[in-house]
């Protein structure tokens, strides 16, 4: 099925936070993949399947490990585990070095991961721009989502990140917004980047809801459920799933839907 790759520029503005929150409410079967070349986060943030501690070193270190020699979409399940709620994840690197060996495991995962049978695939590829080869694993993708903060620091740099993106795969961006302003300030940065004259999929938003974004460490429930942070998670998790199954041409950035001031 489709791969989406989820990243940023600089910074830190929330892409495995954005990438979690999405995998929880993903409306179809999906994997929950951790590319980024710095190491990843998430064996070390979430419970497993059964309540207890995730192994860090089973994921993209062990499919490393045996997929010198080729690597076929069947492969990676058995690497992956599942954490609360079910979720399927292909835990990162542990530290950033173990990058440096694995130069040539990006194409060969792209391709693995784009062809994956039964289940979408969403890439959480950290901060473009540190290691030009990961540029193999999101040429293989459906969709790029670059998130962003709303400061100025951070749109200055989305803004030269998108003048240097290859024209495929399409690119959509995602602001991080302050709920009481979500609207305008996607506005806001929507104009920013317009201003770069590269095609988007969409601007779009997720709500900045640092309760949502605790509670998502932790053990689903009904207060993490009723979050902003998931409630926009929704919205923005439909729409993606839309654009990977009906990729249609893109014409200009569609604007948000103005159904109203809050998210
Ligand atoms: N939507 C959000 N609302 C509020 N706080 C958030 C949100 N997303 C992330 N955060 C907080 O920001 C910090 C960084 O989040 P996260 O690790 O998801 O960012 P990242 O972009 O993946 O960073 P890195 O590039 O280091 O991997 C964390 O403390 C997290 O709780
Ligand atoms: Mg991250």
């Amino acid at each position: 099925m489709a791969l989406i790759v989820l990243a940023a520029d600089k910074g830190a503005p929330g892409v495995t936070t954005a990438a979690t929150a999405l995998g929880a409410i993903w409306p179809r079967p999906v994997l929950l993949a951790e590319c980024d070349p710095a190491g990843g986060d998430l064996a070390y943030r979430l419970p497993a399947a059964d309540g207890g501690v995730l192994n860090p070193a089973r994921g993209l270190l062990t499919l490393g490990a045996t997929a010198r020699r080729g690597l076929h979409p069947e492969q990676i399940h058995e690497h992956t585990q599942k954490i609360i709620g079910g979720l399927d994840i292909l835990a990162g690197l542990t530290h950033g070095e173990q990058a440096a060996g694995l130069t040539w495991l990006w194409g060969p995962l792209g391709r693995a991961l784009a062809t994956m049978p039964g289940a979408d695939v969403l890439a959480d590829c950290g901060r473009l721009g540190g290691h030009p080869q990961l540029a193999e694993l999101t040429a293989e993708a459906s969709l790029v989502v670059l998130f962003t903060r709303a400061s100025l620091d951070h749109v200055a740099h989305l803004r030269e990140r998108l003048q240097i993106m290859p024209r495929e795969p399409q690119v959509g961006v995602v602001v991080i917004a302050d709920p009481r302003q979500y609207r305008t300030t996607i506005e806001e940065v929507r104009r920013i980047v317009v201003g770069t004259g590269r095609n988007l999929a969409f601007v779009s938003g997720l709500a900045h809801d640092p309760k949502g974004a605790e509670l998502l460490r932790g053990q689903w429930g009904g207060r993490l459920d009723r979050s902003l942070l998931i409630r926009t998670a929704r919205e923005l998790g439909g729409r993606l799933a839309a654009q990977v199954s009906a990729p249609e041409p893109v014409m200009g950035v569609p604007v948000e839907p103005s159904s109203g001031a809050r998210p």
